[in-house]
């Protein structure tokens, strides 16, 4: 039966390995080529061979519906929200491990030890290089006037934009946070539309000046040999790390969980350890272009290119929370409505 569940995963270099040391399947919902260096390396270090189940929605209710059957062990995802999803859907366990949480800051973890995070990705501003001089930005200032008719932004509900939302109600409080939903979306040049991506394409032909990205849509661009066209769009933009003066920049996280029923706990828990650890969270972030949670981890040279990042100490537990609310003041406001005035 597990191998019919498992018959659409990725095997990837597991032929020949032995099954001594048994094994730890995965379910993610980051693709199988992202993860698989980490993997390998793990395979190599402990002989535990991992079986990986992409999906690209559905994760939770999957596991729900298995039940007490669920191969599943380990959660792999990207968002506090996908997190807080597993853990709110009852699909993931608490796990208190003196090793993992040595490895992982208080900040990027869930109190009870139901989510961890792995790596972080700064919701930044892309800005014009030609048209914008400025060298520092804070998120309060995109409601001034001295913005109106240059940001770009896509869908206010996207959990990208939800997650910095979240975090101003945890800084300002719900009513700052709604007058500052309302002047960034009238300083907006139109609306909310595309992927993160392609408000660097729209900063490229000038419809815009500045817009919200995360960070490692950046990199992703400056290397995309298979779409060259990209390496024009992120060679348009600079990238500001807002509030860096001061509380620092809104990051969000990847993350993993430990199953509900998890049939290799010991596997399991052990891949965790593994993925906590320094050299880990190098080769993930490397391949990610992210940044690892661990203090002091190396970052790739791409990341490394746009200057140093000062991560929001704010708990990721404290956005989460707010999160609800956010989508509300998006849908108050009119956020996706655009410009009204
Ligand atoms: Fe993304």
């Amino acid at each position: 039966m597990r191998v019919a569940l498992l018959a659409t995963a990725s095997f990837g270099a597991l032929a020949g390995v032995a099954f001594a040391d048994g094994e730890v399947n995965i379910y993610s919902y980051r693709q199988p080529e992202l993860i698989q260096p980490l993997l390998d390396e793990f395979t190599k270090e402990t002989g535990i061979a991992t079986n990986v189940l992409f999906l690209d929605k559905g994760l939770v209710e999957r596991i729900s519906a298995e039940g007490t059957n669920s191969p599943a062990d380990v959660i792999l995802t990207v968002d506090i929200g996908r997190l807080i999803e597993a853990k709110d859907g009852g699909v993931t366990q608490p796990v208190q491990n003196d090793i993992i949480n040595k490895d992982i800051p208080a900040q990027y973890r869930d109190p009870a030890g139901d989510w961890f995070g792995l790596t972080t990705r700064g919701r930044v501003v892309y800005a014009s290089k030609e048209r914008v001089p400025e060298t520092a930005i804070t998120y309060e200032e995109l409601s001034d006037p001295k913005w109106k008719n240059r940001i770009c932004i896509r869908d206010g509900q996207h959990s990208y934009n939800i997650g910095l939302f979240a975090s101003m109600i945890a800084h300002h409080g719900a009513e700052y946070t709604e007058k500052w939903l309302t002047g960034l979306k009238n300083n907006l040049v139109r609306k909310p539309d595309g992927n993160d991506r392609s408000q660097a394409k729209s900063i490229m032909s000038g419809e815009c000046d500045i817009a919200l990205g995360n960070t490692y849509y950046v990199g992703l661009m400056l290397t995309n040999d298979k779409d060259p066209e990209e390496k024009e769009w992120a060679a348009a933009i600079k990238v500001l790390f807002p509030n860096a003066a001061d509380r620092g920049t809104h990051v969000n996280i990847s993350g993993m969980a430990l199953a509900k029923n998890a049939p290799n706990k010991d596997n399991a828990i052990k891949l965790m350890e593994f993925l906590s650890s320094g050299k880990a969270q190098e080769i993930y972030s490397e391949q990610v272009f992210e940044y690892p949670v661990l203090p002091g981890a190396k970052v790739s040279e791409v990341v490394a290119s746009f200057g140093p990042i000062k991560p929001d100490p704010l708990p990721l537990v404290d956005i989460a929370a707010n999160r609800k609310l956010a989508s509300e003041l998006v849908d108050k406001v009119g956020f996706n409505d655009g410009p009204t005035q």
